[in-house]
């Protein structure tokens, strides 16, 4: 459960300030798949990376799970993320001289509770997952965007994280990838219960969220339910 009141981002550039955020106040429920949509700089990247501890608010609160998160010290931080949250991001973000399995094995091998044999075998069992497992041995360049995008998502999920982070998944992937992509989270979303926050402008994928909420000049302007199954 994630509880945010009040969340302002004000960007100052000289003279100029920019309200990212203004005054946001929202309820995630656990096991839900939201949606976040809205004009290009409406603010869904800033809510995205203060919800993600990525960056932090000029005012306001995000308690998760019981955890006022402006309380945590930078380490805490960096355990609440790697032990809480996954991310997916518009370019995948895959280290470029790293195999597929280690790409995807990087984040278990930050934790310290588990052993070599534990993470490489959720690596194998998430690869098998996305269909990806024959191509452990490759390098990022040598797969296709939507490949890239399935290894990211492997990455993001490999701990199994309470709450997955996606900024515009499926931005640089056609429609055909983009539906493996959105299944895909309906799939984990469906047997792991967890939270998906997921950016996206595209109208069409309003039909995967539970609920959907739209961001205008950084405010909350509508928030509703869809008619997808929770
Ligand atoms: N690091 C930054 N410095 C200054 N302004 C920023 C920064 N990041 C975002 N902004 C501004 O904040 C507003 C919201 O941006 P963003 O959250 O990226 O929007 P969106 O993801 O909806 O396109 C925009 O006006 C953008 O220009
Ligand atoms: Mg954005």
């Amino acid at each position: 459960m994630i509880t945010i009141g009040d969340l302002q981002k004000i960007y100052r550039m000289g003279d100029v300030e920019v309200r990212a955020l203004d005054g946001v106040t929202l309820d995630i429920a656990k096991g839900e798949f939201l949606g976040i949509m809205g004009a290009s700089g409406s603010g869904k990247t800033t809510l995205l990376h203060m919800l993600g501890l990525l960056d932090i608010p000029t005012s306001g609160s995000i308690v998760i799970d019981g955890t006022d998160v402006s309380q945590l010290n930078d380490y805490e931080k960096t355990m609440f993320r790697l032990y809480k949250f996954g991310y997916v991001f518009q370019d995948y973000a895959l280290v470029p001289d790293l195999t597929v399995m280690e790409n995807v094995s990087l984040p278990a091998m930050l934790r310290k509770d588990r052993t070599e044999e534990q993470y490489h075998d959720a690596s194998i069992d998430i690869l098998t997952k996305i269909g990806m497992l024959d191509r452990q041995d490759h390098l990022p360049r040598e797969l296709s965007g939507g490949q890239q995008q399935r290894v990211s998502i492997a990455r993001a999920i490999v701990n199994k994280p309470d709450i997955l982070f996606a900024d515009e998944p499926c931005a640089n992937l056609d429609t055909e990838n983009s539906r493996m992509v959105l299944d895909l989270f309906r799939d984990i979303n469906e047997e792991m219960q967890q939270t998906i926050v997921m950016v996206s402008h595209e109208d069409w994928h309003k039909d995967y969220f539970h609920r959907i909420i739209s961001l205008q000049d950084g405010k909350v302007i509508s928030d509703g339910t869809t008619g997808t199954k929770h």
